[in-house]
């Protein structure tokens, strides 16, 4: 089978002042469905350019991206978007919930750019907030919660839309260690009921949970 992401000489570089400053160096990358990879690295090696060039939220400098078999290095941000929507769940760091708003509502709204119909989509996002165990905390607001708490909200809103991948950028920075291995072990769980699962990290905790590791230093794979 193709593999579902496959990366060839891809470069990012930042314009500062007159020179480029070159983050992300000739990274040839294949993840397969159903992997569980993380891409670990010091701060400042380019794992966060690197991810948002995976889920196409920005685009390489140069370079070839085959997404599930297409080239969508040159598509527009409208049909990359699509594809990302259609494809990939997000879960950030920080959580990136909305304040003022339930948890069933986080959860809702991916369904509402799609366009599915109110009915379903809370039964959707119910089943999703049950599946990361927040059966009794569909009403409450972020203030509400504990980080874990939030950080399962983030996981179900990813989940909703059903993606075949769930991309993660430190999802266990700002929690303590055993909340970090909770959410862990929820990932690992829905690696092991066939989603890709990339994680990107600097710690080697949380480098553990993956079964392929690619090491990012300074913009380069370390192998
Ligand atoms: N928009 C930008 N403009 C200039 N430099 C940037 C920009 N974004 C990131 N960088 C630089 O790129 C390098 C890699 O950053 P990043 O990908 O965030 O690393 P990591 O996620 O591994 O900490 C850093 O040196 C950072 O300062
Ligand atoms: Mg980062």
């Amino acid at each position: 089978m193709s593999p579902l992401i496959q990366m060839h000489g891809i470069t990012k570089s930042y314009q500062l002042w007159k020179e480029d400053l070159m983050v992300v160096k000739w990274i040839d990358i294949e993840i397969h469905d159903g992997e569980f990879v993380s891409i670990m690295g010091q701060s400042g090696s380019g794992k966060s350019t690197l991810m948002n060039i995976i889920w196409m939220l920005d685009n390489p400098s140069t370079g070839t991206y085959i997404f599930n078999g297409r080239d969508v290095s040159w598509l527009t941000d409208d049909d990359q978007a699509l594809i990302r929507r259609q494809n990939i769940g997000f879960i950030f760091q920080s959580y990136n919930l909305l304040p003022r708003t339930s948890a069933l509502h986080q959860v809702v709204m991916p369904l509402i750019y799609q366009g599915v119909w109110k009915k379903e989509r809370t039964e959707r996002a119910i089943e999703a907030l049950q599946k990361v165990g927040l059966a009794n905390k569909i009403n409450n607001l972020p203030n509400e919660m504990s980080g874990g708490q939030q950080q399962r909200v983030s996981i179900a809103r990813a989940l909703v839309t059903n993606p075949s991948i769930i991309l993660a950028d430190e999802p266990t920075g700002a929690l303590d260690s055993k909340t970090g291995v909770e959410i862990m072990e929820l990932l690992t769980e829905l690696n092991k009921e066939g989603k890709t699962v990339i994680v990107i990290t600097h710690e080697h905790e949380v480098d553990a949970f993956a079964k392929r590791h690619i090491l990012l230093r300074d913009g380069n794979i370390v192998t």
